[in-house]
């Protein structure tokens, strides 16, 4: 037989094998074993700490060391997501609700599974946005989570070559964490590109055809690599000369993520969303982008911001940081009635909700309105600054002593021994503008920001409650357009 000729000794050496075994028997099989174990927990005991310490070192030089943390970086952004994610059990789910001190259900694993706990305008497909802004320290909550359709996470920094990648590894950790919990509640996970850190490179990039696809097969690669729902353009803003290249960019843009569409087995469409100013002035640029709404699926309008303590001689003008009517600057409605009207596509239009309010210093009691004041500029400049809501108290207003402006929809404090005047939003300010949202059949609303909000999620709980498909529904045009 050839097999003996050839392999005869390690023949041998396994029938001596067995032959042992049987001999020692059961005594030293269980001595083999608990040796083994013994070694293995030794091992694993040693191991905790050294992995501890390695990971502290690496972490240490990915904070403290710019070239570490380069490639660090580099290893970090390879590393497929569903390696530092498996998919996540139910349970766990379960357990991070609960975490949240989840009070109103018994059973949350099978109620939110059914979507239960999405807000009630997701019935008719509107939208209520969140930007959760990752320098924040609150993180994302479940309890939150199920009251949104979407969350948009800024910001996502680029270079100048058009290169789109997380900031650092805890940006990163706190994307992948957020979108793991949302998937299972079914709100879709975007992040945003530019805003008050990065949108200088724009410019840039969408002028130059190599740039620009590289930023565009960057952000396709992104969205893959992190599993995310869609990308969120955040450039304030292009000028008039740059409003062409941009355009060209988002055609490009959504041509790719059909591609990616087409790519996956379900078929899901991937989001793009811009941003765009809230002066009809502006937004005429913006509309005359041929089939701009064709390519985004929706436009988030900055619907605030249209008095504030700016350092320019437009700061000295007291009023409301997102006045629903009224004042002799436009107004929430203004814009968004011009949109409406403009487009014919309410559906995709999301109205902005800030949860910050503002005040000015030096400001005088001379003008008839209790709103529309004058503040005294000092070195040409407003003096003033932002409140988040959950800092009012902090900061010294008590927003029980808040007056009501019927005209604007908005409360405000006025104290007029220090000459400060405070405007904000509040419960009453925000079922206001939903109200509005609801009946002038607005696809949704976008939430600046949600780490702005106090613990109880007391803002956060009247947009969502709201239900802006009492309304309508799809582009029905309930507002007058002449
Ligand atoms: C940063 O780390 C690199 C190695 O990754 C090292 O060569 C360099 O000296 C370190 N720089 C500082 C400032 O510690
Ligand atoms: C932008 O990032 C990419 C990828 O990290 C890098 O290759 C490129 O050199 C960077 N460009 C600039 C101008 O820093
Ligand atoms: C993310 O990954 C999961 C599991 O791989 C998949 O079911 C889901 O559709 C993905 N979501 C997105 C937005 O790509
Ligand atoms: C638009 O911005 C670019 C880049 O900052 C600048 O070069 C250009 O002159 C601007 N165009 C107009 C019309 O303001
Ligand atoms: C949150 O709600 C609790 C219970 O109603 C209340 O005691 C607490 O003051 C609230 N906190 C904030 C920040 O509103």
């Amino acid at each position: 037989m050839p097999s003996e000729n050839i392999t005869p000794r390690v023949n041998d050496l396994l029938l001596e094998n067995r032959d042992n075994r049987r001999r020692n028997g059961n005594a030293l099989s269980t001595k083999t074993i608990t040796y083994s174990i013994s070694i293995l927990v030794v091992i694993l005991i040693m191991a905790i700490p050294i992995a501890y310490t390695l990971s502290e070192i690496v972490m240490y030089a990915y904070r403290n060391n710019e070239t570490a943390s380069k490639y660090i970086g580099i290893i970090i952004n390879s590393i497929n997501v569903r390696a530092l994610h498996a998919p996540k059990k139910a349970e766990d789910v379960e357990n991070s609700l609960n975490e949240d001190s989840f009070t109103t259900n018994t059973n949350p694993e099978s109620d939110y599974l059914s979507h239960h706990y999405q807000p009630p305008s997701a019935k008719c497909n509107k939208r209520i946005v969140g930007y959760y802004t990752d320098w924040e320290p609150r993180k994302i909550s479940a309890k939150q989570l199920q009251k949104l359709t979407h969350l948009i996470f800024t910001n996502v920094p680029m270079n100048s070559s058009g290169h789109v990648f997380f900031e650092n590894l805890a940006q990163r950790r706190r994307f992948l964490e957020i979108n793991r919990k949302a998937q299972l509640m079914n709100v879709k996970v975007m992040f945003s590109i530019g805003g008050h850190k990065n949108a200088e490179h724009y410019s840039t990039v969408v002028a130059d055809s190599t740039k620009r696809s590289v930023f565009i097969d960057s952000i396709v690669s992104f969205i893959k690599s992190n599993n995310a729902s869609g990308v969120d353009l955040f450039w304030e803003w292009p000028n008039i000369s740059e409003m062409n290249d941009f355009i060209t960019t988002i055609k490009e843009l959504r041509k790719k993520l059909a591609a990616l569409t087409k790519a996956q087995p379900k078929g899901t469409r991937y989001l793009l969303s811009i941003i765009v100013p809230s002066s009809p002035s502006d937004l005429e640029y913006y509309l005359r982008m041929d089939g701009l709404l064709h390519y985004v699926d929706f436009l988030n309008v900055l619907t605030y911001g249209y008095y504030a303590p700016w350092s320019g001689v437009n700061g000295k003008f007291v009023g409301p940081n997102a006045p629903l009517y009224g004042g002799n600057r436009e107004n929430v409605d203004e814009t968004m009635q011009y949109l409406i009207c403009k487009t014919r596509t309410p559906s995709k239009l999301n109205m902005a909700l800030s949860f910050y309010g503002r005040y000015w210093e030096n400001v005088n009691d001379n003008v008839p309105d209790e709103m529309f004041k004058e503040a005294d500029l000092i070195n040409g400049k407003a003096q003033g600054m932002f409140v988040a809501w959950k800092n009012l108290a902090g900061r010294g207003w008590d927003k029980s002593e808040a007056l009501w402006h019927e005209e604007t929809q908005i409360p405000y404090i006025w104290n007029s021994e220090e000459r400060k005047f405070f405007v904000f939003e509040n419960e009453r300010s925000l079922q206001a503008k939903m109200d509005y949202a609801a009946d002038h059949n607005i696809g949704g609303v976008y939430i600046w920001a949600l780490g702005a909000d106090d613990n109880n999620d007391t803002l956060l709980n009247v947009v969502s409650s709201a239900d802006l498909c009492e309304g309508g529904s799809g582009n029905t045009l309930i507002s007058l357009c002449g």
